[in-house]
């Protein structure tokens, strides 16, 4: 009965949240700024993950630290309280701690998304000096399996002595995530024991979205699969670490109360964007850095405007008007179409991934 009422109460709150949102921005005399704004770093890498889908776009032009630290100005001037930074392997990137202390010093929390491999004792002490908030370190199995899917023997070992390293430096928090398909889901329980004993206490997973080497879907669970790993997350998503299923399935069809305390409406254009790492915008890191997701760049006009004017097809919620499927199922107003990163791939429909009938309207 609680649970019911929290997950309602969610929904009513964002409802309100998004209306206000659509009708500030239709005044253009009040604007909300993003809650979190994610930097491309580099889409370099020193591993070659089976399923990344950071591969498809090569730069040969990356934001200078001077051109990143202007944006962040920019960030800090309408109040944006919080910058994560992902790639690639953005730890490559020489200036990066420095410029997320610059953040700290602007008055934003900073996140970083990482394979853990270059987390050593130099770079943590830095990044405690840069007072870095959160870590988001992947783990993709245990260590034969993690290993094979990161293409680098030494991965698994790094990572795991990068979360020792950043729990032992005290960061508020050190989540790891899973992105969960055919070659790891028989390690979840294996794996899930790991984190209880490394004291994990977050766990991102999400299963794979259609895009660079996971582009033909051969990774991606559905079916009984698919099945399988959300009524395992509803046995043991509260207990430690807790499971939280990630915004690309932001709607779990008969799983979804099961799963979740509330829902998870895809954040683009309202609470989050993303900047590429030649300074284009798009709605978050896994949206293929092409022209149709460009909302404009950074290097050509000021990120205020283009959050202002930009992102209209989110705001919009697009996808339920356009596709005709949406258009028609019950649950349009809960699942707003599901995911756009999934839908380059046909995949963003929870009731066609489990093969079972949508309900309509
Ligand atoms: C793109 S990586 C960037 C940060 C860092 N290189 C890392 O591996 O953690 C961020 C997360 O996205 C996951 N990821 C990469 N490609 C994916 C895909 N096609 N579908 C789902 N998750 C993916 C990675 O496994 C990783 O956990
Ligand atoms: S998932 Fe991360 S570590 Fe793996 S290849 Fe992609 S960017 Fe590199
Ligand atoms: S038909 Fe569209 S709105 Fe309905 S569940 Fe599938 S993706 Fe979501």
């Amino acid at each position: 009965m609680l649970r019911k009422l929290r997950y309602q109460f969610g929904k009513f709150r964002n409802s309100v949240f998004y209306e206000d949102f659509n009708s500030a921005i239709k005044k253009l005399d009040k604007v909300y700024p993003p809650k979190y704004v994610i930097w491309d770093a580099t889409r370099r890498c020193n591993l070659r993950c089976e399923h990344c889908g950071a591969t498809k776009e090569e730069y040969s032009e990356e934001l200078t630290t001077e051109q990143v630290k202007d944006v962040i100005d920019q960030l800090a001037a309408i109040k944006t309280p919080f910058f994560a930074v992902t790639g690639g392997e953005p730890l490559l990137r020489g200036d990066l701690i420095g410029i997320l202390g610059y953040a700290r010093e602007k008055g934003i929390k900073t996140g970083i998304a990482t394979n853990g491999y270059l987390l050593t004792e130099g770079n943590v002490r830095k990044l405690k000096e840069a007072r870095v908030s959160s870590f988001q370190v992947s783990l993709d199995g245990l260590e034969r399996t993690h290993n094979k899917i990161r293409g680098n023997p030494q991965s698994f070992q790094r990572a795991v002595r990068g979360i020792k390293r950043l729990q032992a430096a005290g960061f508020p928090i050190v989540s790891v995530a899973t992105t969960v398909t055919t070659t790891n889901i028989g390690e979840l329980d294996g794996l899930r024991q790991l984190l209880r004993d490394l004291g994990v206490k977050t766990w991102r997973i999400c299963i794979t979205m259609p895009i660079g080497r996971a582009e033909d879907n051969k990774l991606l669970l559905k079916e009984e699969k698919l099945r399988w790993l959300l009524e395992w997350t509803a046995r043991h998503r509260k207990q430690r670490p807790r499971i939280l299923i990630g915004e690309n399935l932001p709607f779990l069809g008969p799983y979804e109360r099961l799963v979740r305390n509330e829902p998870l409406p895809c954040p683009v254009g309202f609470t989050a964007c993303c900047i590429g790492t030649d300074g284009h915008v798009r709605g978050c890191p896994e949206m293929p850095d092409k022209e149709r997701f460009r909302e404009g760049s950074v290097l050509e006009q000021p990120f205020l405007q283009l959050w202002k004017n930009g992102f209209k097809k989110y705001r919009a919620r697009a996808a339920i008007k356009d596709d005709e499927r949406c258009r028609r199922c019950a649950n349009r107003l809960d699942c707003f179409g599901g995911c756009w990163v999934m839908r380059e791939g046909n995949t963003q429909c929870i009731y066609e991934l489990l093969g079972t009938q949508r309900p309509s309207k």
